[in-house]
């Protein structure tokens, strides 16, 4: 069964003194069957970890360590970047890869993107695929062939039990910052689309293990409707993770609405 994660994106958000406030505004809480991840900007990760005190399965609070980004080399010449086993040191579990403003803002190609994905693996890090189409390839409808091209080129280079431990973050562009939203059932056709076609390249073992998150505009008013679908398995949260008592609720609606788990 897979576990429905739910992924803060801080984004360029936050220095160390409001990561420490956001931890404690946290306060004390569990999870039963949804899991969560903080992906904060690489100068908060250590404070996050101090937080957390993570040593081997203990850990303060729930919560796993992303980075929103990494190199593709493991050391070297590399001004300005940071490597794998640099994110390994500091605790960290899961990498945001090829995220739609890396790709834009960055220039990052199909192929730096496939190099980071196979780094990530190489040091055990789960790396969350961003894909997804821009508002006119989705007007002309071409959300299903630009997906399919971002997944085919981003998981090239893993086998296929890599695939199935990779997560995969379905967020249309224009649905990212702007309160408008994909509505669930969209989301749910594109991410079952997204399963099928792994399904085909991978075999349906390995497309069933894969969770496959939503990402644009998700809060706490709409998380339960994307939840609630059949092949949604959590969210990348921009904007509304970076108030502490939001994130925190929705935590809770993706533990409370992960019953499934328990079979
Ligand atoms: P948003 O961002 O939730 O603010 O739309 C999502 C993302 O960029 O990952």
């Amino acid at each position: 069964m897979r576990r429905k994660l739910i992924a803060g994106n801080w984004k360029m958000y936050k220095n160390m003194n409001e990561t420490s406030q956001y931890l404690n505004e946290l306060g004390s809480f569990e999870l039963e069957r949804a899991e969560g991840v903080l992906c904060v900007p690489y100068t908060n990760i250590i404070v996050v970890r101090d937080f957390l005190g993570i040593d081997g399965d203990t850990r303060r609070l729930p919560l796993a360590i992303g980075a929103q980004n990494v190199c593709c080399k493991m050391e070297g010449a590399m001004t300005g970047e940071i490597s794998p086993p640099m994110l390994v040191e500091l605790g960290v579990e899961y990498a945001i890869i090829g995220h739609s403003e890396r790709r834009s803002v960055f220039k990052e190609s199909e192929e730096m993107i496939m190099r980071k994905v196979r780094a990530a693996h190489d040091v055990k890090i789960t790396p969350i695929v961003c894909v997804g189409e821009n508002y006119e390839q989705y007007n002309q409808g071409e959300t299903a062939d630009v997906v399919k091209g971002q997944i085919e080129s981003a998981l090239s280079d893993l086998s296929a039990d890599e695939v199935a431990t990779s997560v995969i973050a379905y967020e249309p562009i224009w649905a990212i910052g702007t309160a408008n939203a994909a509505t669930p059932e969209e989301a749910n056709e594109v991410i079952g689309l997204i399963r099928k076609y792994l399904s085909q390249l991978y075999g349906g073992e390995v497309a069933g293990k894969v969770r496959i998150l939503y990402g644009g505009s998700v809060n706490a008013d709409n998380l339960g409707d994307y939840l609630g679908q059949s092949d949604i398995d959590g969210a990348l949260i921009g904007g509304a993770s970076l108030q502490a008592a939001t994130f925190l609720q929705m935590l809770q609606i993706a533990d409370g609405l992960n019953e499934a788990c328990l079979d």
